[in-house]
């Protein structure tokens, strides 16, 4: 074993000798109850043939399960698991709370979730729950303990995930009398007073003072906008409503299945909840890639022009997977000791649910499964086995298609070699900081026509990567001890805590913040001295004036050097110690800092691709970490000793001596390693 696991896998590890492994392996999400049984001995053992380890199965087979109240109809799964035993094959079972049956709704149509718009969703799909109804939760655990009880202990199976994507479809935030009665009373819990609540939202601005707890609405259907502060503590509740959800199968799942592990699949920037905070009972985190899906986020955020979309239609863009591996590896911290992660689901041809859906170019799944595997994955499952003969994603493709025959994808499985693709650590030494409070904080008053959070943050990552580096995303409040450079692109959100670490880490890192860094405390209000509070001693400066730009108001910065134009946002600081690199030039912030410098810490004030590539390179090459500047779609990842060299564009490319040809991976070994 390669010094991997938390506990809770080595406990794993000795009753599942699957695990003890060296190198990836592969897996497929698989649907029995979708076709006749008589195909099944020979799905089994073809998954087998083409080296699949892992079936995932049963999230959507409540109705299936138990057809009516109370009566469970094992005998199809037995069979169904049975089959996939006899083939050699380890099973990770799904609780299947993602699809209430109908029966469950019509008996209690008060599980149903409300929309921000008030409406009652209604059966007819999936994720039609609220978190907070105490009835579904206790379906929840009923289902769960039924399903555990049944197969925890069959040897072949190896694991569980929790749910399905929760969240998916806007359902993280139910907006029902029963969320409302709970929010009061998590909001009582957390407060203990009115007064201290009416304090810490800052009430009196709008003469919004509650003098009853039973006073406070949810915060969807104010007249204008609800107040930021209310509506961060709705996302707050919700978040814990989701991970005491869950937590209630891991607890029942852990009793019934000892020695398998649980985790859930995440949904590639999703933000509906503290992801961290759902991790934290599961063995590792798990999430569900779809790269040509996935691109339609460079569109929302005005990443692209439309030739870098097309660039990249047939693989999506490098980094936008990249970026959801490193924050799923680190759901559960970094270094040698933190598990690795799944993709739990891997698309492997068409997905059916972005506004166009173009066929995967030769190569793409090798290229994402590589990718994965060097982003530290230790498992890569495919979605789907087949493609589905019926309901809402028959034009959804699988490894094989609707008529049995192996699609594209099915013949690039069969030709990768999984043991170029050891299961090494990873070690990266630039840390990219990002948590959920500052992201919602953030993204309730963007207060800019094209910046979000995960724009801002994927800004300096892109950037990151095109340098040539490797790196964690972790919570700013874990172990950042072993980086050389930690990069804050969006830490909106300041605790004194948070600020005494990022103090500490100064003394052996160097720190890099974005623009609206400790901009509001805890409650969303502003700190009472203004920005950046807590961390004026670390910046050496403070805010002087933000600029929001509309789409074609540009503002320029300079040092002497190449200018530099800034997009969305532009703040300036005024110095306390600290000095500039780089000044505006022209417009309202004329001659301001744009960046300023101060001992270990740099402040990057203005939303601008060039100008953070500038700044990030220099700081890399005065920590002593080696930079490339790669060429577009060619990306460097390392895990141990072994360095994958991608190129994701369709175009063949010669870097550095190596010919990589279109949408192609390379594995270098560390006497090959480019410096
Ligand atoms: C995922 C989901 C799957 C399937 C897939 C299609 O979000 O978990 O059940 O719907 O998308 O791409």
């Amino acid at each position: 074993m390669l010094g991997y696991g938390l506990s809770v896998q080595k406990e794993f590890i000795i009753h599942h000798p699957s695990y003890s492994r060296e190198a990836l392996t592969l897996g497929v999400c698989d649907y029995p109850e979708q076709v006749p049984s008589r195909l099944w001995a020979e799905d089994a053992r073809q998954q087998q043939e083409l080296g699949l380890r892992y079936v995932r199965l049963t999230e959507f087979t409540w109705s299936r399960i138990e057809p009516e109240p109370g009566t469970y109809q094992w005998t199809w799964l037995d069979t169904a698991i049975k089959t996939y035993a006899a083939a050699g094959l380890h099973l990770v079972l799904c609780t299947p709370t993602a699809a209430p049956p109908a029966w469950l709704v019509a008996q209690h149509p008060e599980i149903l979730p409300v929309g921000r718009d008030g409406q009652v969703k209604t059966f007819g799909s999936r994720r039609h729950y609220d978190f907070s109804s105490r009835i579904f939760a206790e379906h929840s655990r009923r289902i769960t303990r039924a399903l555990a009880e049944r197969y925890g202990q069959h040897p072949s199976v190896v694991g569980w995930q929790t749910d399905n994507e929760f969240g998916w479809g806007d359902t993280a935030q139910s907006f029902s009398p029963s969320a409302r009665t709970a929010f009061q009373g998590w909001l009582e819990q957390r407060y203990g007073t009115l007064e201290r609540l009416n304090e810490a939202w800052g009430n009196v601005f709008w003469s919004m003072e509650y003098s009853g707890w039973e006073q406070i609405p949810l915060p969807n259907l104010a007249v204008s906008e609800a107040n930021p502060s209310h509506a961060l503590d709705f996302l707050r509740f919700s978040s814990d409503q989701v991970a005491a959800f869950q937590d209630d199968q891991v607890r029942i799942l852990r009793e019934c299945s000892p020695g398998r592990f649980v985790t859930h699949n995440f949904m590639g920037f999703f933000s509906g909840y503290d992801h961290y905070r759902l991790s934290r009972p599961l063995d590792f985190a798990s999430w569900d890639s779809y790269p040509t899906g996935t691109l339609e986020a460079l569109h929302e955020w005005k990443l692209a022009d439309a030739d870098l979309a097309l660039t990249y239609a047939r693989t999506g863009h490098p980094d936008l997977t990249a970026f959801n591996h490193d924050l799923y590896r680190g759901m559960k911290g970094s270094g040698s000791g933190a598990p690795g992660f799944w993709v739990m689901e891997q698309q492997c041809g068409q997905v059916n649910w972005a506004p166009s859906n173009p066929l995967p170019a030769d190569g793409a799944v090798e290229l994402w499964t590589a990718q994965a595997w060097a982003h530290g994955a230790d498992t890569v499952c495919y979605f789907r086995w087949r493609a589905a003969h019926m309901a809402q994603e028959v034009l959804h493709s699988g490894l094989l298609r609707h008529n049995s025959t192996p699609d594209r994808g099915y013949s690039e499985v069969e030709r990768l070699d999984l043991t170029n693709m050891p299961l090494a650590p990873m070690s990266a030494r630039v840390a990219l900081l990002h948590d959920y409070e500052s992201l919602w904080i953030y993204n309730l008053q963007p207060h800019a026509q094209r910046l979000n959070y995960w724009a801002q943050t994927f800004a300096y990552y892109r950037a990151l990567r095109s340098l040539g580096q490797d790196v964690d995303i972790v919570h700013p409040d874990s172990d950042l001890s072993g980086y050389a450079l930690i990069v804050a692109p969006a830490l909106t959100l300041m605790t004194p805590e948070r600020a005494a670490r990022l103090m500490e880490a100064s003394a052996h890192a160097r720190l890099v913040f974005g623009p609206r860094t400790a901009f509001r405390t805890v409650s969303g209000r502003t700190p009472d001295d203004g920005q950046p509070g807590d961390l004026t001693g670390l910046f050496g400066a403070s805010l002087l004036n933000f600029d929001s730009l509309p789409v074609g108001l540009e503002q320029r910065i300079g040092n002497g050097g190449p200018l530099h134009t800034a997009r969305a946002w532009a703040e300036s600081y005024a110095l306390h110690g600290s000095h500039a690199t780089h000044f505006y030039q022209g417009g309202p912030l004329d001659a301001q800092a744009a960046v300023v410098r101060y001992g270990q810490t740099t402040v990057i004030g203005a939303h601008s691709d060039g100008l953070i590539e500038e700044v990030l390179g220099a700081l890399l090459a005065e920590s002593g970490l080696p930079v490339q500047q790669l060429p577009e779609g060619v990306r460097l990842s390392r895990r141990g000793t072994t360095t994958l060299v991608q190129n994701w564009t369709e175009s063949p490319v010669h870097w550095q001596g190596i010919d990589l040809a279109a949408v192609s991976s390379r594995v270098l070994h560390k006497t090959e390693v480019l410096v």
